[in-house]
């Protein structure tokens, strides 16, 4: 199937869309991508909806914007790539995480699927985390079974980061056994740092965390935040770490701290893991960070790679993962497992939309 994949992640920076040709089971191609980028107002009035548990008029106002700027998203995406919608097979719309609970039982990804499939005239798969939810999942992360799919040919084991807001790992055995978790906080704490600090909104190229020293006290006292020592199954809200463990810092140690703490708390993953790994590879927005790359083969004493150097698409991998998903959503196929969510048992999930 010729499946395009929509996501919107915690960083709200924009809406990336991908396409892949796959059975569910193999990735027989790729596709073009395309990030569209919110505008500031978009991204404020998102962000006004996250922490809801219920609907009100904030979440009502961010759904119906999620939804049209998925819709541009996806027509502005056919129009720069001369690919006509009719070519298309399904979608995979994440949509928007505002509110992410699993203890409680609670996640909640805004964005209108019947509208979607309705206005592009393609079925549409979204709310792909429900069902894993109230299976007594986490929810998150769904993404190892496509790490899964794109590593079938790599030497194992091997770990897979995703850094966004939040970072996520997958643990990949020799046996293709799977363990993935959220490792800490990914971009979250040093964006929200440089929006407060530096009035930008994120440390592009990881250049001001290079200009500055890291505060090691700091950074060992961070490493015994209890979440690290939790055994998996275990995630993330975005807003569950915050930047101000850096307060009191100048604007460059406090990101060069706090890049170093997000790094460290990728590497205390490692203890987690059945096997040790000699090989991370990273993608999501961090692999864009050479400064925390850096960080990351430091701690984690380990070989680091960008998934853009495997051949992947580093930016357009979660895209890509929700195509996957939706297309094994579609087959009844498990999209969760005890090793990545903490489900009693492989769980397949989403709600199908048909135009
Ligand atoms: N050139 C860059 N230098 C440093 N950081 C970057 C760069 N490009 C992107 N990022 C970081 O990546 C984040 C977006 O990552 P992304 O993987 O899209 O996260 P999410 O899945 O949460 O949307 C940005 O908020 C920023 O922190
Ligand atoms: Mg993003």
């Amino acid at each position: 199937m010729r499946a395009l994949g929509l996501m919107s992640g915690t960083s709200v920076d924009g809406i990336d869309v991908a396409l892949i040709e796959t059975d569910g089971e193999r990735v027989a191609g790729f596709g073009p991508c395309l990030t569209v980028p919110y505008r500031d107002e978009e991204r404020r009035q998102i962000r006004a909806a996250f922490g809801a548990d219920r609907a009100n008029g904030a979440t009502q106002a961010a759904e119906r914007l999620v939804t049209e700027t998925h819709v541009a998203a996806v027509r502005q995406w056919a129009e720069t790539t001369a690919t006509p919608l009719s070519s298309l097979d399904i979608v995979g719309f994440h949509g928007q995480t505002i509110t992410h609970r699993p203890d409680e039982h609670f996640t909640w990804q805004i964005g209108d699927g019947a509208a979607l499939a309705h206005a592009l005239g393609i079925q549409v798969v979204n709310d792909l985390r429900s069902a894993d939810v109230a299976a007594g999942g986490q929810g998150a992360p769904l993404v190892p079974i496509y790490h899964a799919a794109l590593a079938r040919d790599l030497h194992k084991p091997l770990a897979v980061v995703n850094v966004g807001g939040v970072a996520n790992v997958t643990w990949i055995g020799t046996d293709g056994a799977l363990l993935a978790f959220d490792t800490g906080p990914g971009n979250g704490p040093i964006d929200d740092w440089c929006a407060r600090r530096a009035g930008v909104r994120f440390d592009r190229d990881g250049a001001l965390a290079a200009s500055g020293k890291v505060d090691r006290a700091r950074v060992e006292r961070f490493s015994e935040h209890r979440y690290f020592a939790q055994k998996p199954p275990k995630s993330l809200d975005r807003g569950d770490f915050k930047e101000s463990w850096a307060d009191g810092l100048s604007v460059s140690d406090g990101a060069a701290t706090l890049t170093r703490g997000t790094a460290r708390a990728i590497a205390l993953a490692a203890r987690h893991f059945p096997a040790p790994v000699t090989r991370w590879v990273i993608a999501g927005g961090g692999a864009r960070n050479p400064t925390l790359l850096d960080a990351i083969a430091d701690e984690t004493r380990g070989k680091v790679l960008t998934a853009d150097s495997l051949g992947w698409d580093g930016d357009a991998l979660e895209a890509q993962a929700f195509a996957f998903l939706a297309v094994r959503s579609l087959h009844g196929l498990p999209i969760t497992y005890p090793g990545t969510t903490g489900v009693p048992h492989p769980t397949t999930g989403g709600t199908l939309h048909r135009p």
